[in-house]
């Protein structure tokens, strides 16, 4: 039961008159101000980085994703969607303020620097009867103990009776637009159960899926991490897997097709590692949590250094296919296609190929990187000499680092004669 104290805003959500600020409008930030615009709320769309901002107020994408490109321009033609830099003008002008930030961690310790500035940002500006979501991921205990006496602080105002704080962490997943932010359940947690029951009406008009309400904010910040965890766990076994296959001369593909025909196995490919804002960071913001109170968790640490390793053993295995051939890696012209850190999408963070270029850079090759999907701004940041596809795939060896549709278009006789 909603109590009276919340009327105000939940009228607004359910009247489509909330005006709703975007904090952050990044992978999770964009598609979700469109979310809002497209369901028929004004959004303010908050972003500290001048770029963003600018192109946002033309109608342009900052991400090179094939739905957002076109997604974007239509939504701002309906006159719905702005972009600010001032994030306190923002939330002063704002009934619902969701943060969407980066939450990186830094030598394998969470970094919440951009949480709490964004939060101060938020909190000189917000008015009373305001909800305020977070959607960053973070760890169990954040919004309760970080973000709420920071936000208290600096509005004056008391959470659960002026204004309301929830945290839903985003599940969106780019370049997927089967699993979109429409059709996927979101979790919701409130630091008190009127925040929460505030924070699902507003999901619930704006998706069609199922919003699932738990009883606190701390264990919707766990879920989070609990459902990434699992997959860098799982990447981590099999990767793990391939390696035994490799020492014992068996072909790791047919095992795990073999595997893969019982209904119950965890499907997954091995890798060259595992990249990305989230996979890669997420564990050890359960490690933060979980050592604050007195436990290191063994295995999922175990997980995260195997998945750290498996770009250095890509270096090794281009290196014996070089030898193999009676090639050497120094002095060879390697190509590396797809540095982006997964299938189909322009994001670059904490990518493989971040670390298998420069390392055959450092063993003396020359290497040449190509990716259609990343643009020139990306592809500096991985160090490479950049090239297109045709060029690229004159190297002595070519490596498929990525499974980008646009290279499964790429005919064998494309390849250098004689390239490994
Ligand atoms: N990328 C994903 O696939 C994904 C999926 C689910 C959850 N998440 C989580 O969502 C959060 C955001 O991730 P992202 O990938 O969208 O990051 P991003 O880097 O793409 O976007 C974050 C944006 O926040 C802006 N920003 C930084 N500090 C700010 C401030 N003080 N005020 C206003 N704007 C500020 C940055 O300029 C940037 O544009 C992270 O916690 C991440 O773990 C990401």
């Amino acid at each position: 039961m909603i109590s009276a104290s919340s009327e105000s805003i939940r009228k607004k959500i359910e009247g489509k008159t909330a005006v709703v600020c975007i904090v952050g409008v990044g992978y999770v930030g964009l598609p979700n101000a469109l979310l809002f615009a497209d369901a028929g709320f004004k959004v303010i769309a908050a972003d500290v980085n001048e770029r963003i901002v600018a192109l946002t107020n033309k109608g342009e994408s900052h991400i090179n994703d094939p739905v957002l490109n076109k997604s974007v321009p239509r939504v701002f033609e309906t006159g719905r969607l702005k972009a600010v830099r001032d994030v306190s003008l923002a939330a002063s002008d704002s009934d619902v303020i969701i943060i969407s930030v980066p939450t990186p961690a830094e030598n394998n310790e969470p970094d919440l620097s951009y949480i709490k500035n964004s939060c101060a940002s938020v909190g000189k500006g917000m008015r009373k009867g305001a909800l305020v979501v977070i959607e960053s991921t973070v760890y169990p205990s954040v919004c309760r103990t970080i973000v709420k006496p920071l936000l208290e602080k600096e509005s004056g105002l008391e959470c659960g009776k002026d204004f309301f704080l929830a945290h839903c962490p985003e599940r969106l997943n780019p370049g997927d637009n089967e699993h979109n932010v429409m059709v996927t359940p979101r979790v919701v947690g409130g630091v008190d159960m009127e925040s929460g029951l505030v924070a699902k009406a507003l999901y619930e008009s704006v998706v069609d899926a199922k919003i699932v309400l738990l009883s606190n904010a701390d264990a919707a910040e766990l879920s989070k991490l609990v459902e990434n965890t699992q997959r860098d766990v799982n990447i981590a076994y099999i990767n793990e897997i391939a390696l035994v296959c490799e020492k014992i001369g068996v072909d790791v593909k047919e095992v795990l097709d073999a595997c893969s025909t019982k209904w119950n196995f965890y499907k997954t490919k091995p890798s060259s590692g595992v990249g990305g804002h989230c996979l890669p960071n997420n564990p050890y913001y359960i490690l933060k949590a979980s050592q604050t109170n007195g436990f290191y968790p063994h295995l999922i640490m175990t997980a995260r250094k195997l998945n750290d390793f498996m770009p250095f053993h890509t270096v090794e295995l281009i290196e014996k296919a070089l030898e193999d051939c009676g090639k050497k890696l120094k002095g060879s012209r390697i190509a590396i296609l797809g540095v982006a850190y997964k299938e189909n999408v322009d994001d670059v963070r904490q990518a493989p190929s971040r670390v298998i270029v420069p390392e055959l850079v450092k063993k003396g090759a020359s290497v040449v990187i190509s990716d259609p999907y990343v643009n020139e701004v990306n592809m500096q940041k991985v160090h490479g000499e950049s090239a297109g596809l045709d060029e690229a795939l004159n190297a002595d060896c070519a490596v498929f680092l990525v499974a980008h549709d646009a290279f499964k278009k790429i005919a064998p006789s494309q390849i250098k004669a004689n390239a490994i």
